[in-house]
């Protein structure tokens, strides 16, 4: 008997082990940080290390915070998974050998769904909501944030999910509360209408010469760093005859099947490829980022400038002045746009949060010079642009204003994934902080229109 019972505890603590999530509420993903910190947007949600220590200092209160998060991880969208399910088709067909290490490749069954959150996304907003719970302490506690939502399902429960964590930490800190779940969230149509969470009304930029940018961007920099591994992978899966857009698709499946996984465990594909080999994906997919909805579009940040705009309305408590994406009728409507409130909670996706950090102004050309085509250009160097620190799954940017000694004018600052990132343009301190009304002065490109007259010419 006893002889059985230490087996038992034996086999039960390595099940234990390998069933260790490689998510955390306050480090998020930190399994294979080498490469897995480089798969742009399809990263997990990691803590970014911040040159400016982003702890409140001490003489300051806060005051408002605004948070923008990301839908967590989710199964690729529906185009992408009829594409990588009919890549491994195409392998399971055609491969006349496999070589040791692609062995695994031969019985590989493609099951991703598309489009839905996975149970490890869920639970990084769980643990976002229960993190920004005691980050905001002194907040939470007796606020509630103003909950809105752009209405695709894995956005929708991402906001459900995080609110459990909300929840799971307030309960923890007055188990006599009377906030239950669940909380109400305001959906914002993407089908139809104006929508600051969502992005479809530009014509220009949806369907223009622009929106060729990043595709073309992302084509220069491929011809330079994929020929080689498509080469290795034609000699190690003979017959697959892969071109280099197939060798992109199949490096997609290291961090879709990883995030498909409960607890984020690494996936065999990631093995198949070197850290450096993964710094170049990284960085082709900032490229799409840059390119495609950021700075490096005539186009990308304009299409921040709705949200940016309410931003400015509710840190400032004024009604909203806008005429591009935002719907006049909600946000002149109290009990759908209330100014009064000092915790905001909005949910969205990564092309809209990089269109936003645009409109703010956070990489402007003297601070993230045009990234380069050809040669990888690091976080750091592009003024931590860089599609993984900004716009992982579960991504979240903090606004945050906070009344400081016997200052006259309260501080803003901005926090993504934990980095602090400098506001430019307004005389920001050591600390990346602002004067409130010198950042809106700042942000004369959302207040005087963004270029939206240039989205129906
Ligand atoms: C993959 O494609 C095959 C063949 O078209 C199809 O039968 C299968 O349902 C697809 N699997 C997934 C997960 O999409
Ligand atoms: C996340 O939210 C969805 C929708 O509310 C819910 O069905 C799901 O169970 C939640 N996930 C977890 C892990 O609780
Ligand atoms: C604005 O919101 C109202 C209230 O939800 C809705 O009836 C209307 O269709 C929306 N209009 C636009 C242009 O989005
Ligand atoms: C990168 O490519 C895009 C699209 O061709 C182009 O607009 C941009 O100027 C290029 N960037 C640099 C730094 O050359
Ligand atoms: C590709 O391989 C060639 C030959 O080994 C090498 O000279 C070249 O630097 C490699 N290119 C990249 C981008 O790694
Ligand atoms: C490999 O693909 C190329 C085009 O991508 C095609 O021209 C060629 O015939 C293919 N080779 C084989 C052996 O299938
Ligand atoms: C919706 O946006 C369009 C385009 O900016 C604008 O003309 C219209 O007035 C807006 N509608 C509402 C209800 O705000
Ligand atoms: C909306 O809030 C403002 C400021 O608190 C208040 O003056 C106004 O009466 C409110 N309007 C409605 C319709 O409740």
């Amino acid at each position: 008997m006893v002889f059985f019972a230490s087996v038992w505890l034996v086999i039960a603590s390595i099940q234990f082990a390998a069933a260790e999530s490689c998510d955390s509420v306050e480090d998020g993903y930190t399994c294979s940080t080498e490469f897995s910190h480089s798969w742009g947007q399809y990263s997990g949600f990691f803590s970014v290390p911040s040159t400016i220590d982003a702890s409140v200092p001490a003489e300051c209160e806060l005051t408002f915070v605004q948070m923008l998060s990301r839908h967590g991880a989710r199964d690729p969208t529906a185009g992408k998974t009829a594409t990588y399910n009919a890549t491994v088709q195409r392998i399971h067909d055609s491969v006349t050998a496999y070589s040791e290490e692609y062995a695994f490749i031969k019985d590989y069954d493609y099951t991703l769904g598309a489009d839905q959150l996975t149970t490890f996304g869920q639970q990084e907003l769980i643990n976002a909501g229960y993190k920004f719970f005691q980050r905001y302490a002194q907040l939470t506690g007796s606020n509630m944030p103003f909950f809105r939502s752009s209405d695709q399902d894995r956005v929708v429960e991402s906001a459900q999910n995080w609110t459990q964590g909300f929840q799971q930490a307030l309960l923890e800190q007055d188990a006599g509360t009377t906030v239950s779940l669940p909380y109400s969230i305001l959906l914002l149509p993407e089908e139809s209408g104006n929508n600051t969470l969502n992005h479809d009304l530009c014509t220009a930029f949806e369907d223009g010469p622009v929106s060729e940018i990043k595709k073309s961007a992302q084509t220069i920099w491929q011809n330079v760093f994929a020929p080689n591994i498509t080469a290795r992978l034609n000699e190690n899966l003979p017959g697959a005859n892969f071109t280099d857009d197939d060798t992109i698709n199949f490096m997609d499946l290291c961090p879709y099947n990883t995030v498909a996984d409960d607890e984020g465990t690494v996936s065999p594909f990631c093995n198949l490829f070197t850290t450096d080999e993964w710094q170049s994906y990284g960085y082709f997919q900032t490229l799409g980022k840059y390119y495609g909805y950021g700075p490096g579009n005539p186009l990308g940040p304009t299409q921040g400038v709705g949200f940016v705009n309410e931003l400015i309305a509710r840190a400032t408590g004024q009604a909203v002045v806008d005429s591009t994406s935002t719907n006049s009728t909600l946000d002149h409507d109290n009990a759908t746009f209330p100014l009064d409130r000092k915790l905001y909670a909005d949910f969205s996706h990564d092309n809209d949060m990089i269109g936003i950090y645009g409109a703010l102004g956070l990489f402007p050309a003297d601070v993230t010079a045009p990234l380069s085509n050809t040669t990888r250009t690091s976080a750091e160097d592009a003024g931590g642009f860089d599609s993984a620190w900004l716009v992982p799954f579960s991504a979240r940017m903090y606004v945050e204003k906070m009344q400081c000694g016997a200052d006259a004018e309260e501080k803003v600052r901005i926090i993504v994934n934990d980095r602090v990132v400098p506001l430019q343009g307004c005389g920001a301190d050591e600390l990346g902080r602002c004067s409130l009304g010198a950042w809106v002065d700042s942000l004369s490109f959302a207040t005087s229109g963004g270029l939206w007259n240039e989205c129906f010419v």
